[in-house]
């Protein structure tokens, strides 16, 4: 028992350690960049905001139109997205399944998540997630084709600004709130929800805008609600500064994972740092399962962070998921209904 879940904490840490070593390895390394040619077929149905709705991709018929990829603009252990353009000459991102060595994610691994993936993004609709545009394979790689973010990572974004203010931070709290939501509304749980997966556009009029993407981890309400080991591959993926206790140890989990995961966002947000911080990851490992964090308050005196706020935080990272906000939207309620 106790040997098992060392055994599920090592294999975390080894898969972030790898990963991270991985990124830094790769970044800003040159690629060939290969055009992406599929066969033809009828022109895909759109729905209302201009996204392709066709009915998924298999390895059937495919569609008219290619891509050519022009240069690498994201590297991560299962993936590389490149900026890319299509032949109508739109401006788009594709992700294209890689798998490494290093982060333990076969190319056949990776396939399976990006069409993991490609089936969250065919159901999801909201503006701040991420529009899918079309996926399918080339060269025996799985690859999707989505919108083209132009914008700051969220974690530069914090980085720059430092603490947020409680005004500041809540309109970006509700809209991450919202999507989050409408993904739980259609049985989807995205896992890994942290800075590093969302961009803050800037619009002409001065609007910042957040998008969320990354759903390689995601996993579906009708797969059932019990991860444990024996569930395959999938449930055990995630980042241990924004996982809380039942992913870590491969529990029951469900939704209130995401929960605990944008709770962990807010309080960094509002703090400028992390619930949990160690360059070991075992030992944020350890502190997410065993330990409640200062609160915001605690943490940043200077900035009197308000009581209810500081409340709002806390009851989303609670180690008990049945103590947390219970839904997405409760959680959307309690933060609007705080007055900046
Ligand atoms: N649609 C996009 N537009 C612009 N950049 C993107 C887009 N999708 C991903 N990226 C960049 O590529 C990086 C890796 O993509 P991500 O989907 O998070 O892959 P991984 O699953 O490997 O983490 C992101 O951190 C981001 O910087
Ligand atoms: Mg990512």
């Amino acid at each position: 028992m106790i040997y098992g879940r060392f055994h599920a904490l090592f294999s975390v840490i080894i898969y972030v350690k790898v990963r991270l070593i991985y990124q830094l390895m790769h970044n800003h390394i040159m690629v060939h960049l290969p055009t992406i040619v599929k066969a033809t077929s009828p022109e895909p149905q759109r729905n209302a905001r201009g996204r392709d709705s066709s009915p998924p991709l298999s390895e059937g018929p495919a569609l008219a139109r290619e891509y050519v990829l022009i240069e690498e603009i994201g590297v991560g252990g299962t993936s590389k997205v490149y900026r890319a353009q299509s032949m109508d000459g739109r401006d788009v991102a594709v992700k294209l399944a890689t798998g490494a060595v290093a982060s333990k994610i076969s190319e056949a691994h990776a396939c399976s998540l990006i069409r993991r993936e490609t089936i969250a993004l065919e159901k999801a609709d909201h503006d701040s997630i991420i529009s899918l545009i079309d996926s399918g394979v080339f060269d025996g790689k799985r690859f999707m084709v989505t919108e083209l973010l132009e914008g700051v990572g969220m974690r530069d974004y914090l980085a720059v600004r430092g603490a947020l203010a409680f005004k500041d931070a809540k309109p970006h709290l509700l809209s991450i709130c919202k999507a989050v939501s409408s993904l739980h509304n259609l049985g989807i749980i995205h896992c890994d929800l942290k800075p590093d997966n969302m961009k803050v556009i800037t619009g002409h009029d001065g609007t910042e805008t957040i998008k969320i993407f990354d759903f390689g981890f995601v996993k579906f309400k009708h797969e059932g609600e019990i991860c444990t080991d024996r569930c395959g591959p999938f449930n055990r993926l995630g980042t241990p500064n924004y996982m809380p206790r039942e992913q870590i140890l491969g529990n029951t989990f469900d939704h209130r994972v995401d929960i605990y995961a944008v709770g962990t966002i807010m309080y960094q947000m509002l703090c400028g740092n992390l619930p949990f911080e160690s360059m070991n990851p075992r030992e944020v490992l350890d502190m997410q399962i065993n330990k409640m964090p200062e609160d915001p308050r605690t943490r940043r005196p200077e900035l009197n962070i308000p009581w209810g706020v500081n409340a709002i935080v806390m009851r989303a990272l609670r180690k008990r998921m049945e103590e947390r906000f219970q839904t997405m939207d409760e959680m959307a309620k309690t933060i609007d209904n705080w007055q900046a």
